[in-house]
């Protein structure tokens, strides 16, 4: 990891998504979770606040230091137990049908090799246990899809690998998880901000 994924993407990561509109769908997404969550991605922990009360213990994939650090004032007011279990989603070092629940907000379009990513998230969820997702990623309009295209190289270079044209929903149903629920729309913003403003919030069962 280079200096500026290192040291500068995660402030800009966690200034982007504090805002009202991400908080909400943060809150959205964390809602159902259950017992023994898996977050990979887990940055500064922005959505440790919204976890219910049904979760018991979060276990957190995260590469960055310096995000970890960034979570310990919300690891300390969190009721959950937290444990950091691992640095990368690609490989993960839980058993087979380790969790009731994966959790992955704003990572999948990160992560270099998502299809790798998301089958270790099939393996280690349980027989009917859920992925909850919120990402942004390939919009429907092919103009839109156009100026992502153009964009993608730059945007992966200044935003710590981060993709614009990942198709969540593909991904997921791609892996052979079975989709529950997709929630998928621009965010609110001006015209020029669409090809990052594409979001998808999904929910899909492990069959
Ligand atoms: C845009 S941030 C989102 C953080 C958090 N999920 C949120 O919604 O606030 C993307 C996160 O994915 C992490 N990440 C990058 N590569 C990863 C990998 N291979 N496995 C797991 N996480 C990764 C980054 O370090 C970063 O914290």
């Amino acid at each position: 990891m280079g200096w500026w994924t290192e040291r500068v993407v995660p402030r800009c990561t966690e200034r982007t998504l504090s805002n009202e509109t991400v908080e909400k769908l943060h809150r959205e997404v964390c809602a159902g979770l259950t017992g023994r969550v898996l977050e990979v991605g887990f940055g500064s922990g922005l959505n440790l606040p919204f976890y219910p009360s049904t979760v018991t213990s979060v276990d957190a994939v995260e590469p960055s230091d310096l995000a970890w650090e960034m979570s310990t004032d919300r690891r300390a007011a969190s009721p959950i137990p937290v444990e950091r279990v691992g640095l990368d989603g690609e490989r993960l070092g839980a058993a087979d049908a380790t969790y009731d629940a994966v959790l992955c907000t704003f990572t999948l379009c990160t992560i270099p090799d998502a299809e790798t990513a998301v089958a270790e998230v099939r393996r280690v969820l349980r027989p009917g246990g859920t992925v909850h997702v919120l990402e942004h990623g390939l919009a429907p309009d092919p103009r839109v899809v156009a100026w992502q295209r153009r964009l993608e190289p730059l945007q992966r270079r200044v935003a710590g690998g981060c993709h614009l044209t990942r198709d969540v929903a593909q991904l997921l149903t791609g892996a052979g998880l079975d989709l529950r629920r997709l929630d998928q729309a621009y965010l609110p913003g001006p015209g020029f901000m669409k090809p990052w403003a594409f979001g998808s919030l999904a929910i899909a069962v492990r069959p």
